[in-house]
């Protein structure tokens, strides 16, 4: 059998849409996906993907069903198969054996201690309403706060009574056990055995799980001592990771969904304000720097954010550094910067609703001209300044996943900082392809020894790079070449070059500027290869080989066994380990040929769409066309030059 914990990681990291979108195309609207329905015959989609709710629904014939049912009923498989399917996606191990003891006791150790935070979310809310000091000081706290009563019952708001054990003892009498009061951090342990609340004197705040339960908990204290850490939280446990978790978004997703928007916070308190002054898509980090985790846990609802942030220093701060992390995972961000001195608690306080909506609509901004404004605010005409927030602007513009936004951005950026679009674009392709060389070297290394790491003290050599496409281009079959590459990637992708895998150099040169091959099987050998490098520096090319897919694991073969005659370097058959300095050459060479092809050929296209053009419209084709002829003019300088 396949364990619980397991059946829920494979749950957990599945993405419904991605999982379906290998079986057929999925288009996106709104939140949702559609395409037309893979279970009966329809010509308009009624098929609707939800990645939100992790389910699939046909309007038209009825199916419905999860990522797995899904596979199931597409490969007509069991569900125990179909379920190995997508773990296999994944990644994720599954244990195909009776669970030993200690793994059944860790199950169930996971489920008492959520049944144990469940009951202390409503120890706390029952203090704070029916016990005298739960009403005289946190029903006087959270009153003072603004707090409405509905506010208090929805986050369900307690009270933590300032005696040092008064819960503890209370949940031990109710039979729950010390192992997980200490082990959810309710309580801890002293040398003596006793235990005392850790969240005593304190009002609380639950925090819950996307789905609702209780894993971790915050607690405030009231007094203003300084030296009283304002909040306390739960430690780190097997219910509660701090990394993976946000405040306020099992209340705010369905709001995230419907809005299709996110505003993000810093604290507890900024998030409840916000709801109830009616924005209910509001959730927090919890005052510690974002995580890639918790930029996921939003993704699965809305790609688009609003950092929302205290106008001091520190909040500008912290701002600049999440938008970063933001934008690496493809979100869409704003920004809001409220008045100094301000938060968005006391900001929801001191307005009203339309008074704070107003205020979004009208200040929010995207992220180059936030950072223009901060970055530049009083230097705005001293050059080196400029050169710098320029520099950083680019930086950022990098780390884009996709290459439509990064193109738009890099169009606002020139229009801002006054600067050419293509000197912008050159440096973001430079940094792209730098960060994926860095990449490629910082992966573990394997254990087998380096070719590279041979020769005394000569410094590796500094890799090559191959002329950048221009972002307009298309994509140009070019069989050919793409089989070539191919063949590269899986003959030598393990050996070195410019101390690097001949793979990753390939992979970075080619996908770093978002070149991807038009042949299907070569497209898909290409991005499993890349995937396989992401997760181990070398790939074992008998995955190939054994490929469950019929046409990979024949074009392998064949290319491996040359049965078909490559470009003359690799007549000979079987052709044996190449030297470095061989690869040095013949690498950089066969992706210029490559990007050679593509540029002649989009060359060829604008020539034919001059025609009858005119005015703005020819001026910008044959800008267009300068630049091409700029990189072809570089390509075959390289390919002339016999060795780099
Ligand atoms: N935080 C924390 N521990 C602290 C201080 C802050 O965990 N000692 C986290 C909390 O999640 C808090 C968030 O950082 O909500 C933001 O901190 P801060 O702005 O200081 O707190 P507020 O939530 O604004 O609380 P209040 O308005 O009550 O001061
Ligand atoms: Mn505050």
């Amino acid at each position: 059998m396949i364990d619980q914990a397991t059946i829920d990681r494979i749950m957990d990291a599945a993405r419904i849409e991605e999982v379906i979108g290998d079986y057929i195309t999925l288009k996106k609207r709104g939140a949702n996906y559609t395409a037309c329905c893979p279970f009966h015959n329809e010509k308009t989609p009624s098929f609707s993907v939800s990645p939100a709710r992790g389910i699939f629904k046909c309007f038209g014939c009825g199916k419905a069903g999860t990522a797995v049912t899904f596979v199931m009923a597409h490969e007509n498989t069991t569900y125990w198969e179909a379920l190995k399917v997508v773990a296999k996606k994944y990644g994720v191990d599954v244990k195909e054996r009776e669970l030993s003891p200690e793994e059944q006791q860790h199950n169930n150790d996971r489920e008492s201690m959520m049944i144990t935070a469940a009951y202390a979310q409503d120890y706390f809310t029952k203090t704070l309403h029916n016990h005298v000091d739960g009403k005289n000081i946190g029903m006087a706290y959270f009153a003072e706060r603004g707090f409405t009563k509905a506010t208090i019952d929805k986050f369900q708001l307690g009270y933590c009574l300032d005696s040092r054990a008064a819960f503890s003892n209370t949940a031990l009498r109710d039979g729950y056990k010390k192992e997980f009061l200490v082990k959810t951090g309710l309580s801890v342990e002293r040398n003596n055995g006793e235990l005392i609340d850790r969240f005593f004197g304190r009002v609380i705040f639950p925090i819950h799980s996307v789905s609702g339960r209780v894993v971790g908990f915050g607690g405030r204290t009231l007094k203003s001592d300084k030296s009283v850490p304002k909040y306390v939280n739960s430690p780190e446990s097997e219910i509660y990771h701090k990394s993976n978790t946000l405040y306020g978004i099992y209340f705010a997703k369905k709001a995230m969904m419907q809005s299709d928007k996110c505003f993000l916070v810093e604290g507890y308190t900024d998030v409840i304000s916000m709801h109830q002054a009616g924005i209910g898509n509001a959730v927090a980090s919890s005052g510690t720097s974002l995580t890639a985790d918790q930029i996921r846990l939003i993704k699965r609802f809305t790609p688009n954010v609003t950092v929302l942030y205290d106008g001091d220093a520190a909040g500008i701060k912290a701002s600049l550094r999440g938008i970063d992390m933001l934008l690496e995972e493809g979100l869409n961000v704003k920004t809001l910067l409220l008045p100094d001195g301000e938060d968005p608690d006391s900001f929801a306080k001191s307005r009203s609703v339309t008074e704070f909506t107003d205020f979004i609509s009208q200040h929010e901004e995207d992220f180059i001209s936030f950072k223009t404004k901060i970055l530049l605010s009083d230097s705005k005409n001293d050059p080196i300044r400029r050169a710098e927030v320029i520099t950083d602007m680019v930086r950022s513009i990098a780390v884009i996943p996709e290459a439509i936004p990064r193109s738009v951005y890099i169009r606002e950026c020139s229009k801002l900082m006054e600067i050419g679009e293509d000197v912008l674009t050159g440096e973001v392709a430079k940094l792209r392809r730098k960060k994926l060389y860095d990449d490629a070297r910082d992966a573990p290394r394997p254990r087998e020894p380096q070719p590279t790491a041979a020769a005394g003290d000569a410094a590796p050599p500094e890799a090559v790079h191959t002329p950048s496409i221009p972002a307009f281009v298309e994509n140009i079959f070019c069989r050919e070449q793409e089989r070539e590459l191919i063949y590269l990637l899986l003959r030598f992708g393990n050996q070195s070059c410019f101390s690097v895998r001949v793979s990753a150099y390939i992979i970075n040169e080619i996908a770093g500027e978002d070149l991807s091959f038009q042949n299907l099987v070569y497209r898909q050998i290409f991005e499993e290869y890349r995937k396989l490098l992401e997760a181990s520096e070398t790939v074992d090319i008998r995955r190939f080989i054994n490929h469950p897919d019929q046409k990979i694991c024949e074009l392998t073969i064949d290319l491996l066994s040359q049965k078909y005659t490559l470009s003359k370097i690799w007549k000979q058959p079987d052709t044996p380990d190449l030297e470095e300095d061989r690869l040095r050459v013949e690498v950089p060479k066969a992706i210029n040929v490559y990007k050679s092809k593509i540029v002649t050929q989009a060359i060829m296209h604008l020539q034919l769409e001059l025609e009858g053009k005119s005015g703005e419209e020819l001026d910008a084709l044959l800008l267009k066309l300068g630049e091409l002829n700029k990189v072809r003019t570089k390509l075959s300088e390289m390919l002339a030059r016999p060795v780099f």
